[in-house]
């Protein structure tokens, strides 16, 4: 038996932006007996998790939806919910994710206007405004953007879109992807002006995979049930109502509701600016440690603008003739410390640490050794400062 999982003690690090490590809490929260569904426990954990979702969403008003399913679901329901085929959404370009929602978007026979994606940097708000300008006859729907894209780890501005579309005076629907983003920064729905926020369980809300769910204020919900596209599954009309059943369109994954019930809690419990803080702490210490590699010349952020680069994950670009997937191999099986590897046209240009969910300094010191190790194992030409700039921006707070 060489798995070498068994013949390693401790705990592997987990540090993919995405799933993230389960807090213990929610671990437990989940080791309950399935209950019968009037189960009075049952009705009480969902309305905790559409309140706590409300909550961390920052909107008072707006209806969550919350389904068995990953991210790629939500995405699908906003798709077949907001636009029948057809009709055409805008899809500002952010890297992977953009381009996989879209071509999600036009397999279900929809329209894809696409602004593009600048290697390394966030939405093109101009062109994004530019687009809109251009649509004179407003064809397009809504504007469907991901606010951190995983892959390249960039964060967007939603505020910048929302003054876009306000300045373009175009009706479109905003339509903000924070799977990635929720939980690790501020995501105001109402304030910004966001009609449709999705979102998933297993980053930032430090739950297993298995739970997507959908935020829609009234001016969504109206274009919903204005859309005669047929859907069932995903239909927002057909799962408002009170009955849990008819809420999830059958059984409710219970379990992973409490999950999350449990992780929402911890979140409110520490508090949301501290979760800001500590998420903005950690990914400041991986920054720090990206500066030193990249001093021996074979490593460099993906993301240009320091300002853009994401609080949750940190897309870090190797040189020519640098295996990623040995490093990953040697960091997960050797170091323990399992990193992701880069997605789409990143694929074999990058590695990404994800620095997100229930993660504490000591976690993220651990995670930069273990790749530091596994690049130093590799021979990889990398600055040697890394873990003191590391260590240093942790002291500074
Ligand atoms: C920003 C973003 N959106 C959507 C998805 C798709 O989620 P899933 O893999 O759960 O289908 C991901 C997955 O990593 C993501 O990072």
């Amino acid at each position: 038996m060489n798995d070498p999982i068994t013949r390693l003690p401790g705990r592997r690090f987990l540090h993919s932006p995405g799933p993230t490590p389960l807090p213990d809490a929610v671990v437990h929260a989940m080791s309950v007996q399935p209950m019968d569904l009037g189960d009075p426990r049952v009705d009480a954990n969902i309305a905790a998790c559409e309140e706590g979702l409300r909550q961390l969403l920052q909107t008072r008003d707006a209806d969550v939806f919350l389904y068995a399913s990953n991210g790629h679901g939500v995405w699908e329901a906003v798709i077949v919910n907001l636009a029948a085929p057809g009709e055409a959404v805008l899809v500002p370009g952010t890297g992977h994710f953009s381009e996989s929602w879209a071509e999600q978007t036009e397999a279900l026979g929809r329209r894809v206007v696409r602004t593009p994606w600048r290697e390394g940097w966030p939405i093109d708000v101009a062109a994004l405004e530019q687009a809109l300008r251009d649509d004179r006859g407003h064809a397009i729907k809504a504007v469907f953007a991901v606010h951190t894209d995983t892959a390249s780890s960039a964060t967007s501005e939603i505020a910048e879109l929302r003054r876009a579309l306000d300045a373009a005076a175009h009706p479109a629907l905003l339509v903000v992807d924070v799977v990635a983003s929720l939980g690790a920064v501020p995501f105001a729905m109402d304030a910004l002006g966001v009609d449709v926020a999705v979102g998933a369980s297993q980053k930032g809300l430090m739950c297993p995979p298995g739970v997507g769910f959908v935020a829609v204020n009234s001016a969504a919900f109206e274009v919903a049930k204005r859309n005669p596209a047929p859907r069932f599954y995903w239909d927002w009309v057909r799962r408002k109502s009170d009955l849990s059943y008819r809420k999830f369109c059958g059984t409710p994954p219970q379990n992973l509701l409490f999950g999350l019930q449990a992780a929402l809690s911890l979140l409110f419990a520490e508090g949301l600016p501290a979760v800001w803080q500590r998420h903005s702490q950690l990914a400041r210490a991986v920054h720090g440690a990206v500066d030193g590699w990249r001093e021996g010349g074979a490593l460099d952020f993906f993301v240009q603008d320091p300002a853009s680069r994401s609080h949750s994950v940190t897309t870090v670009t190797v040189g020519p003739g640098i295996d990623v997937e040995a490093l990953r191999a040697v960091a997960r099986d050797r170091f323990q410390v399992a990193i992701a590897g880069g997605l789409g046209p990143l694929a074999g240009r990058a590695f990404r640490i994800g620095h997100l969910g229930d993660c504490n300094p000591a976690m993220i010191l651990g995670a930069i050794g273990g790749v530091e190790a596994a690049l130093l194992t590799l021979g990889v030409a990398a600055g040697t400062g890394a873990m003191r700039r590391a260590v240093m921006s942790l002291a500074q707070g």
